[in-house]
């Protein structure tokens, strides 16, 4: 019979869909190796801000030939924490931070022996290459974009293609259950009809249910009521508020492309109870050599030359009456600025993204559990707890709910 010939058509079709999705996905999952593939990646996010892989000096020296004036061990350390190899009284690293006016490099704790290997490879590779890539003399970041971008451009056609393909498969499913059905006789009667007028009949069949239809409805009631409620919780709370700031500084471009830890600028969010927006001096650091001819940087050396702070405009401000404390919480509670402050290195102007109300507080600390590994202060207390009680320990048990803890 010539349906179930085209029945089983489609279904290999649809089969052979299948499989080409497949196919793609875990070409996608494993389109990334190289070694010096992945350093570029780490190099151009993590250090082009700094360091040419030739010889100009950025911030930092050029790292051409870095391989022959180190070895691999001392790199590593170095990578990880400079200030503590400065510190320790590495001869070489004491001449160089000093030849380099005691600018502070980042510190990477989070990379080990693999990342500075691939990071190496590139800086080879680089340097191997017919053609050096980087303009001379402009080799501070000038064009980061240009060489992601064709990657880029593949993972938007890969996603646009895997929902053609699903929106496709999706059609083939509906039409080989039209025709199954046509097929076991049950739609016999109304075997003259179009496949297409059937697909609409059963679309339009939906949205006359009466369950659907009251269901779209309460959905849109909720929805509003909702919207009203919050709104009206929401006075005097200054969620969303992104003023506009004085010098055109962006986290993205910080924080997010060129990876600046959060510290080096937040001085304070370890040690005290203000995070501290950072001085002028600290943009110096970079903006002493970087883009020194921008107007908004201009704005950085006129505040220096008059001697007067930036005015940056305050946007996260609890009321007097509330005491909060960056170091309590960062250092030793562990949470990371973005449970609080949303995905600032996202930000291109800063937005303040959580309520901070006192409910807000309150609701974190009843459901965060204390973080007390490698903490001999909380041991007794965690034993303690554990005769009384089998959940967790959590905030509001040390207190993170009694009055005076958080008001003066
Ligand atoms: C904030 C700027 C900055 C960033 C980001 C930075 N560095 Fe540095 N780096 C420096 C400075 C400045 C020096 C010179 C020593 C000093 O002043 O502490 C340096 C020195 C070095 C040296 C020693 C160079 C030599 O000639 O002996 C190496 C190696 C190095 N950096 C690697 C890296 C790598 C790899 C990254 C990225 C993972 C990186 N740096 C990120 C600023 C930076
Ligand atoms: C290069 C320096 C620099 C780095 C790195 C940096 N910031 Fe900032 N940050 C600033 C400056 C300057 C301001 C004030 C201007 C503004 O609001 O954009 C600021 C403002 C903020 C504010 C708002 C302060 C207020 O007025 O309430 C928050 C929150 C913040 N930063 C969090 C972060 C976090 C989280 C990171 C790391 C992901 C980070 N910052 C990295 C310089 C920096
Ligand atoms: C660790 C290095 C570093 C520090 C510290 C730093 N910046 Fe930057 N900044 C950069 C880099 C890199 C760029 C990108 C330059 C480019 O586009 O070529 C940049 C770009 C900028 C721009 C955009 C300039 C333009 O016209 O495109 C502004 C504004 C700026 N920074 C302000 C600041 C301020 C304010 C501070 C201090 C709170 C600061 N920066 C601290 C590295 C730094
Ligand atoms: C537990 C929530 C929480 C975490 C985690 C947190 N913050 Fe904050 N942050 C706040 C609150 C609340 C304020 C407002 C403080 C005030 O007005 O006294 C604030 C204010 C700030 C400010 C404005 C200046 C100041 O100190 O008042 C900056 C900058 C800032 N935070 C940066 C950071 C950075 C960077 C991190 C991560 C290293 C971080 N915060 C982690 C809740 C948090
Ligand atoms: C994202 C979760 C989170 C939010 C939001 C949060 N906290 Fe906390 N808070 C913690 C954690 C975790 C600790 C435990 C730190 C430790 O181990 O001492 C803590 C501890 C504290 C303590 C010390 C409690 C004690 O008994 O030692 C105070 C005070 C405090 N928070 C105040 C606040 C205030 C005020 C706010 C709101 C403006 C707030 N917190 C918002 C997670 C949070
Ligand atoms: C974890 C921290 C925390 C604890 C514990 C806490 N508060 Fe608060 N409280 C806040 C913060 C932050 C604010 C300011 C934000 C706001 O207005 O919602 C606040 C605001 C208030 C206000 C002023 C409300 C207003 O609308 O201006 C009162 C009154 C108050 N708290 C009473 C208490 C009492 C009573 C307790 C003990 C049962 C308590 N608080 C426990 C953090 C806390």
């Amino acid at each position: 019979m010539e349906i179930s010939l085209f029945l089983k058509r489609m279904r290999s079709v649809t089969q052979a869909l299948l499989i080409a999705l497949m196919a793609t996905l875990s070409q996608q999952a494993t389109a990334q190796d190289g070694d010096a593939a992945s350093g570029e990646t780490l190099f151009n996010n993590n250090c082009k801000a700094c360091h040419s892989a030739q010889d100009e000096v950025v911030v930092g020296p050029g790292l051409k030939g870095i391989q022959q004036r180190r070895d691999l061990a001392w790199l590593v350390k170095w990578i990880k924490n400079p200030n503590g190899v400065i510190q320790s009284g590495d001869e070489y690293a004491v001449a160089l931070y000093n030849k380099f006016n005691k600018a502070q490099m980042t510190a990477f704790p989070a990379f080990g022996e693999k990342e500075v290997k691939d990071i190496l490879a590139y800086v080879e590779k680089a340097n191997t290459a017919a053609a050096p890539v980087a303009a001379a003399g402009t080799a501070a970041a000038g064009a980061p974009a240009g060489e992601s971008a064709p990657s880029d451009l593949f993972t938007y056609i890969l996603v646009a293609l895997l929902i053609v393909m699903l929106l496709v498969l999706g059609v083939l499913m509906a039409i080989v259950s039209i025709l199954s059905k046509a097929v076991s006789g049950e739609a016999t009667a109304s075997a003259g009809t179009s496949f297409s007028d059937r697909l609409r009949d059963g679309l339009v069949g939906l949205s006359k249910n009466s369950a659907i239809r009251s269901a779209t409805v309460w959905f849109f009631i909720l929805m509003v009521t909702k919207a009203t409620v919050d709104g009206m919780y929401g006075v005097g709370i200054q969620q969303g508020y992104a003023p506009k700031q004085p010098i055109a500084f962006s986290h993205k471009l910080h924080a997010g492309q060129y990876k600046i830890d959060c510290n080096y600028c937040h001085t304070g969010v370890n040690r005290g109870k203000s995070a501290t927006i950072p001085s002028a001096n600290i943009c110096m650091n970079c903006h002493g050599v970087i883009k020194k001819e921008s107007p908004e940087i201009q704005k950085i050396y006129t505040a220096i030359e008059k001697n007067q702070p930036i005015e940056w405009v305050r946007i996260h401000n609890l009321p007097d009456l509330a005491y909060f404390n960056h170091a309590q919480h960062v250092n030793v509670g562990g949470v990371q600025c973005q449970q609080c402050h949303g995905e600032i290195q996202t930000m291109e102007v800063v937005e303040q993204r959580s309520s901070l109300t006192m409910g807000w507080c309150i609701d974190c600390h009843r459901k965060t559990e204390v973080n007390t590994k490698d903490n001999a202060y909380y041991d007794k207390l965690v034993e303690l707890h554990k005769t009384n009680s089998k959940e967790p320990l959590k905030v509001a048990d040390i207190g993170g709910l009694e009055c005076s803890k958080c008001h003066y």
